[in-house]
């Protein structure tokens, strides 16, 4: 025993087989179960990709109908689970309030759960992607201060996650302005899977152990928040932030260059040439700008950084572009989202590429995840008393 294969950061380790998410980082491929990114973006609603994560195949009209009647008779959640937000300071990040909150579903959804049940298995899935947005907004909510929305049936999944953000009670005519779900929309399809990324690879792990899926899910909450994973939209605003005018930009480029810091939403594990995903945001971000007309400074001087990334040497050698984060956390910004909230929307889009990999592994027999290591401390030694230690 201890002859392990040493690899850290799992560079070159597979630990499964999975028929959900093909990434090509080499050829900036990206597909969904088949099906290419830029024309699940481009096509479907995210409540339809999400069905195709978690059933292997895109819905025909008829299962579209049933799979989104059965996601609406989920949405609400638990009216005690308000006690768990207000137990929270009212200024606590969001993604502190979802890693509690989630993981608390699993004290609503524990008693009679049998993770070897397929039906069981399956509603758990429904019952996740259905009040992740609700649970979302509600955390915002209560960071403004401001009463919780029950979700409306009516609107389509991301046109209700809209309206429970910035509806109130007293505005009985509130309209969902269709460019903003729109480009949610998108940004939730285009956040909802990407293979064994650190997240996932968590909520595989905390589910082969048999735990409770929502206590998995909110581990997987939790090693998104890291500014490395999902925490890098939200990073890459306060990097703006921290710059502040375009006039500092080479300045800052200097400390990246000297490795002072990181470029935020700029690099990728497993892209090298290009994100597939950024490039579809990319568009989406100039047809969101224009529609709205935002002039904002921290937005010209995000396009000016992405100009001299993409044109300086340094970045070029490196292979380091622009990430789906650098464009989602701008277009976040202009429609009116709050940066404590970005990774938040990540979480509730990544809900339903999680709870795919948990239902793949409970699909088939699987082994608890057990890593080995190298050991690097000290070999044996006999026991000191405390008064003979130096
Ligand atoms: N800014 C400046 N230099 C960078 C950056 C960056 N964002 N990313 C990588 N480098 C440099 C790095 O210093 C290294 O240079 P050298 O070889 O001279 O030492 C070289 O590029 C290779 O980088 P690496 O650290 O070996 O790459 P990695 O695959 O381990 O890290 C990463 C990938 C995403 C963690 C990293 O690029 C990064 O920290 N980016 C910024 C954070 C970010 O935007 N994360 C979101 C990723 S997309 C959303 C998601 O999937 O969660």
């Amino acid at each position: 025993a201890g002859y392990w294969t040493y690899d850290p950061g799992f560079m070159v380790t597979a630990p499964v087989e999975s028929k959900i998410t093909f990434i090509d980082g080499g050829k900036g491929e990206l597909l969904y179960r088949g099906y290419p990114i830029d024309q699940l973006a481009n096509n479907a609603e995210y409540l339809e990709v999400a069905y195709a994560l978690v059933h292997g195949e895109l819905p025909n009209a008829e299962q579209k109908k049933a799979f989104y009647a059965k996601i609406h008779s989920h949405t609400a959640v638990h009216d005690q689970l308000r006690k768990f937000f207000e137990g929270f300071r009212r200024d606590a990040h969001p993604m502190a309030i979802m890693v509690g909150v989630v993981g608390a579903l699993s004290a609503f959804y524990h008693e009679g759960f049998d993770v070897n049940d397929e039906r069981h298995r399956e509603i758990t899935a429904i019952r996740l992607i259905a009040k992740m947005p609700t649970l979302a907004a509600m955390s915002y909510k209560y960071s403004q201060g401001e009463p919780f929305m029950y979700p409306r049936n009516d609107f389509n999944y991301a046109e209700n996650f809209v309206y429970m953000m910035f509806a109130t009670p007293a505005d009985v005519n509130f309209k969902v302005n269709p460019i903003i779900a729109d480009a949610l929309d998108k940004i939730f399809t285009l956040h909802a899977d990407h293979e064994q990324n650190a997240s996932t690879s968590t909520v595989r792990l905390a589910g082969s152990t048999g735990a409770n899926p929502y206590a998995c899910i909110a581990a997987g909450i939790a090693a998104l928040w890291g500014p490395s994973h999902g925490g890098a939209n939200e990073a890459v605003l306060e990097m703006l932030d921290e710059i502040g005018t375009v006039e500092n930009v080479p300045a800052f480029m200097e400390k990246v260059k000297s490795r002072e810091v990181k470029l935020m939403g700029f690099g990728h594990r497993v892209y090298k040439n290009f994100d597939p995903r950024a490039q579809v945001l990319k568009k989406t971000c100039d047809e969101v700008l224009t529609a709205l007309g935002i002039n904002d400074p921290k937005l010209e001087l995000a396009m000016a950084l992405e100009k001299i990334a993409l044109e300086d040497p340094f970045f070029i050698e490196r292979n380091l572009y622009p990430n789906v984060d650098f464009y989602s956390g701008i277009i976040l910004k202009a429609i009116g989202i709050p940066t404590s909230m970005f990774t938040v929307i990540f979480s509730l889009a990544r809900t339903s590429g999680w709870i795919s990999h948990w239902l793949e592994m409970h699909s088939e027999p699987f082994k608890i995840g057990r890593p080995r290591q190298l050991y690097t401390g000290e070999t044996q030694r006999d026991f000191v008393k405390i008064e003979d230690r130096k």
